[in-house]
């Protein structure tokens, strides 16, 4: 039984360092995204504030002017959604105003997702 214990609590300390492992790479892939996009909450630039963005509804920023097409998307930010966005934004949203033209590699993409997670 105690073997079992120390097996589970490796498993988790594992899981949970490369959560923090890719958060970390994910806060340089934001560099990517940061002329844009202010991670303090309420502070809108060129793009909306994401701060809190994971698990929200699109298009909700307070004081932020969005596309009409993001606002009316029904889309809520989670792992799926942002990695659609993040790869191709007019893909995901055709007529969004979003001006970037995605990020290719599947890794950095979920790195940048574990650090948007952290936002909160
Ligand atoms: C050149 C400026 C610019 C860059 C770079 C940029 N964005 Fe955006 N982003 C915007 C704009 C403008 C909007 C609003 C789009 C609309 O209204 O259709 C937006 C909207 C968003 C939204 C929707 C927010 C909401 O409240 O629904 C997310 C999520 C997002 N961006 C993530 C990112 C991420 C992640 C990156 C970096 C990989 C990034 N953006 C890079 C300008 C930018």
């Amino acid at each position: 039984m105690r073997y079992l214990y120390s097996f589970f609590s490796v498993l988790l300390f594992c899981s949970f360092s490369a959560f923090a492992q890719d958060a970390t790479i994910g806060k340089q892939k934001y560099q990517d995204c940061v002329s844009c996009h202010s991670i303090k909450p309420g502070e809108n630039l060129l793009g909306p504030s994401l701060f809190g963005i994971y698990g929200r509804q699109a298009g909700v920023a307070a004081g932020y002017r969005y596309s009409n097409a993001l606002k009316n998307s029904g889309i809520t930010w989670n792992e799926d959604s942002l990695n659609r966005y993040v790869a191709n934004p007019q893909g995901l949203i055709p007529g969004g105003r979003m001006p970037y033209s995605g990020m290719p590699d599947a890794n950095d993409r979920k790195a940048l997702i574990a650090y948007l997670i952290t936002l909160k």
